[in-house]
This record gives C-alpha cells, structure tokens and sequence, in this order.
C-alpha cells in the first residue's frame, strides 16, 4: 500500500473522528501517504482531497461529527459516478481507501472492489448498530447515553405531574437504541419494529402501572414502528406522535410526546466509542497492509477482527429476546 485514501459517508456518528485519526496516523507510523476526501464518495466524484499529515487530525478525537464531512450522493449509485470516482483515485495514485460509515456506505465498499483494482475497507460507524457480523457500531455508545440522559430528565418531569411520556428515539428499521435504552432507562414500555405487539397491551401497561403506585410511565418507541402496530396517517411518519394520540385517547390520561430526533446523533464521543474506533481504525490500516480487500472490521466476542463485506450488509441484525424479556420483567 503506498497511498490511501479516507473517508465518512452517511449519517455522522459520534466517534467518527478517533476512527479518522487513527486511520491516518497508523497509516503514516507505517510511511503511507495518506489522503482526506471530503463530503464522502460525492468528494471521490468531485475530487475533493487533501494532503493528510499527523497534524490533520490534532484536536479531533474528542468531537463529535466528522471531520471530513459527509454527504449522502446518489450520483455514486449509478455505474458513471463511480468510475468518474475510479479515475479520479488513480489520477492520484491512490491505490487503497477507507470507509467510515453505516448500511449504505459498506454498499459502495463493496462496489468499489467489485468494479476497481483499488482496495477497499469498511469501518461500521452508524448510531443503530444494525449491521450483521459486528457487535458493535461506532457510535452507538455515545448514543445510548444522550438518550438515557434525555429519559433521565423526562422521568423527573414525568414523576412530577405523574405522567405517561412517549419517547420516540432513532434507529431507522432497527429496534436497538430503543431496546437498550429502554432498559437502562426502566421504562415501562418498549416498542420496536421487530416485535409485534397490540395497542391494547401498552394501554393495558400503563393503566396496571398507575394502579400499582406508579408515578409515571416511560413509553420507548423506535422510530421504525409502524403499521399495522400503529396507524401513522396523519402523523408525519412519527409513531410517536401516534402512539402518544392513542394512550391518550385510550386511558384519558396525560400524556406528553419526546421526539428525540438528531440531538443523538452529536456529542463528544464516550470513552467506549474512542476506544473501539482507534482500535478499529488501526486494523483497517493493518489489514490492507497485509493485502486484504473487500472486508469491514468488525467487533465480536470482545475483539476486533474482520468479516466479508457481503456478510456484513446480507441482513440487519436481529433483535436480543432475552434483553426484551428482562426489560418487560424488571419494569413490572
Ligand atoms: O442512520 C442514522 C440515522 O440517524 C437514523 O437513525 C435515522 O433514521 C437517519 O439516520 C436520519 O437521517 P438524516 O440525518 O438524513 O435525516
């Protein structure tokens, strides 16, 4: 490997940058040229690089976002864009590229190897960790805890003026930010894509919840429920908003809706999300040192090893029962 090439693409995560900083400065410790492409794969189209040196990435490791910006490009879908993409990597002897990024981004890794001589590696980083073959998402972390930190201070207003809140969080189709904050937050009700579940049974929960003494009740919902768990017509595609309207339609009880939304996507990067990206960041750099392609890290077992890009990407990752099981008892 003599030159490569990074960059973030799709939704930031919290955490990109240590992965950014470890990439280059593992990559030049081994006296490898390295190159910052700005705006994701529409930099690779528009040429949008820079020389990168150890200083490039002074500063960064405790900022959220990415550096390198990131941009979502559709120009990169067709056959054209891509080769524009090629050409422009080759004019500049860049001969090996990271990709930090989620679902989306490991789509164009892959692409890459399969149409190109350059060699090509994912790093997952996307606030839903819901890639197959990894445990773990940069930024998932630093997610989870700005989520519970937002349920903390929802339980306190909630308690006061004894209160049903629906807290709607991300995760696009994956239940996972739901279920695990959920858990760590006591709420009383998790609602995930993934799991079927009846109106009747939140309304239900909530109603034995106040009858036993509670003082409140804590709905979490993914924002990738819906019909026919819930109707959203009428509701923007928010089935928080919706479930909120049916809790209180159904239980004449006060109810509050929280639409998380972006603010879980910022953040200094938690320790977790620093660690596992500079370790990450640096198997990338080792791996296309020995020659490999066409892989994303991974973190399984408690280690960072690596799989094939098309394992990564077959299918989202599934949801853990016995996790579920345990939030519904200990909320009881
Ligand atoms: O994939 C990360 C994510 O934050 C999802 O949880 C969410 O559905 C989506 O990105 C939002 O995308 P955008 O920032 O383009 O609105």
């Amino acid at each position: 490997m003599k030159k490569l090439a990074i960059l973030t693409s799709g939704g930031d995560a919290p955490g990109m940058n240590p992965a950014i900083r470890a990439v280059a400065r593992t990559a030049i410790f081994y006296n490898v040229e390295v190159v910052g492409v700005r705006y994701g794969f529409k930099g690779l189209i528009e040429k949008d690089f820079f020389e990168m040196k150890r200083s490039s990435v002074a500063d960064i490791i405790q900022r959220g976002g990415t550096a390198l910006f990131s941009a979502r490009c559709e120009e990169f879908l067709s056959r054209e864009g891509r080769e524009k993409a090629y050409q422009n990597m080759r004019e500049e002897g860049i001969d090996s590229l990271v990709v930090i990024g989620g679902d989306g981004s490991l789509h164009g890794v892959q692409k890459i190897n399969q149409e190109s001589e350059i060699s090509a590696v994912g790093i997952p980083a996307t606030i839903d960790n819901d890639l197959s073959c990894t445990d773990y998402t940069i930024g998932v972390d630093t997610a989870m805890n700005t989520i519970l930190d937002a349920i903390n201070k929802i339980r306190d207003t909630a308690t006061s003026h004894e209160r049903t809140f629906v807290i709607e969080c991300m995760g696009r189709d994956s239940g996972y930010l739901a279920l695990m904050t959920g858990l760590a937050g006591g709420a009383e009700f998790i609602l995930v894509p993934e799991i079927d579940f009846t109106p009747q049974e939140v309304t239900n929960r909530i109603v034995q919840g106040f009858n036993k003494g509670k003082l409140h009740s804590l709905i979490l919902i993914a924002e990738g429920v819906k019909a026919p768990f819930v109707d959203l017509s009428g509701y923007n595609g928010s089935p928080g908003l919706a479930m909120g309207d049916l809790i209180r339609e159904k239980t004449g009880m006060e109810t509050r809706v929280t639409i998380l939304g972006h603010l879980q996507r910022g953040g200094s990067p938690t320790a977790t999300d620093r660690i596992i990206a500079s370790r990450m960041g640096a198997k990338a750099v080792d791996m296309l040192i020995e020659g490999h392609r066409d892989i994303m890290i991974n973190y399984k077992d408690n280690s960072i090893g690596s799989c094939k890009i098309a394992d990564a990407i077959v299918e989202a990752q599934q949801i853990d029962m016995d996790i579920y099981n345990l939030a519904s008892i200990l909320s009881m």
